[in-house]
């Protein structure tokens, strides 16, 4: 089965800008998505969005809206559509007339399965995000006293453990730094600084 979306382009330039409500994206967050571990991996990745833009990129306050809510939709459709991952939520903001470049993010979250690079910051930083963050999750889960006290050292070490959290891919990690011209370290510590919030 391919997840590819064959083609490049999403939505409709007319509607840049135009985002949901925090409301709204949080209805269709809860109506789409069932599973507790996704919903926190989506929130994971949400809040990782949402600090990165105001913290490094020094955004408005529209577009730190606009970074935290592709994170938290970027799964959206994956727990009861896999079959249509990526494609169905993509739909669903064109149907809403949402930011093409939200669309655009959400699609290149895979290069590898969905077939549409990752070109502006907001697209490379959640396709970075996207697996570290669940590597370290992943690892605070097997520590007795889980984000409390994680070191960079101890995530890196993971990383190398080739059975640590296997579906977690070390390319696409290190693929994804490479497109957003960020050290791992540095990207390690940004998240093992800010998930521990995200419940
Ligand atoms: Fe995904
Ligand atoms: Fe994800």
């Amino acid at each position: 089965m391919s997840l590819l979306l064959g083609r490049n382009t999403f939505g409709d330039i007319s509607n840049k800008g135009n985002l949901l409500s925090k409301e709204e994206a949080f209805q269709l967050f809860h109506e789409w998505v069932l599973n507790p571990k996704l919903q926190l991996h989506m929130k994971q990745v949400a809040h990782l969005m949402k600090c990165w833009a105001s913290e490094k990129e020094n955004l408005s306050s529209d577009d730190e809206w606009k970074w935290e809510m592709t994170g938290l939709l970027h799964d959206a459709d994956w727990d009861q559509w896999p079959d249509l991952h990526c494609k169905k939520i993509i739909e669903e903001l064109e149907i809403r007339n949402i930011d093409p470049e939200v669309m655009h993010a959400i699609a290149s979250h895979g290069p590898v399965h969905f077939g549409v690079e990752p070109e502006t910051k907001m697209d490379q930083m959640l396709y970075a995000f996207d697996e570290l963050s669940g590597l370290i999750h992943a690892y605070s889960l097997m520590r007795p006293e889980g984000y409390t006290g994680m070191e960079l050292k101890g995530v890196k070490k993971r990383l190398k453990e080739k059975s640590f959290a296997a579906n977690v891919s070390r390319e696409d990690i290190q693929d994804a730094c490479n497109r957003a011209q960020i050290g791992l370290d540095e990207l390690i510590e940004f998240i093992i600084a800010k998930q521990p919030s995200v419940s």
